[in-house]
């Protein structure tokens, strides 16, 4: 396992945790795939996934912000949009990603590369963000109780 979901991350025990731990879930998917040099493709699809979700995943987050009146929410909403932006660049610059064609020196380097990247881009704005909506957590709570359980939906 490359990435795990860590009690440390906990934000509201419930929808925004449930997301994170789901984009977690495919950034370690895109992990297990360049470890297999799977073909670039398929690292491609999760990629895109990961894009999708966070898509939807950061939506919400700035609908619950919103509707328990965070003071940061305009703030947090664009770093958002720079997190989509990065993704977005990362998938275009990487459009070679798959480690089959690469050393096995090579292929260590580009994990080691995709696993800091995707550090950078979720798990440190969760740790150094999203924490910072713990306080806000109850007022959030009755928009998040009608928000649909995006696994269950399947997407
Ligand atoms: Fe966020």
């Amino acid at each position: 396992m490359f990435f795990a979901w860590k009690d440390n991350m906990a934000i509201d025990g419930g929808l925004i945790d449930s997301d994170h731990q789901e984009l977690i879930a495919i950034m370690d998917g895109v992990m297990i795939l360049l470890h297999n040099k799977a073909p670039k493709a398929a690292i491609l699809t999760m990629l895109d996934g990961l894009a999708n979700f966070a898509r939807i995943h950061f939506e919400r987050e700035e609908a619950l912000q919103k509707a328990a009146g965070y003071p940061d929410a305009p703030n947090h909403k664009q770093i958002h949009v720079t997190l989509l932006k990065d993704l977005e660049d990362y998938i275009r610059e990487m459009s070679n990603i798959s480690c089959s064609a690469l050393t096995p020196q090579e292929c260590k380097n580009r994990m080691h590369e995709a696993k800091r990247f995707m550090t950078r881009w979720l798990i440190a704005h969760i740790l150094g963000e999203d924490v910072k909506l713990r306080p806000h957590v109850q007022k959030m709570s009755p928009v998040a109780d009608s928000m649909p359980n995006l696994l269950q939906q399947g997407v």
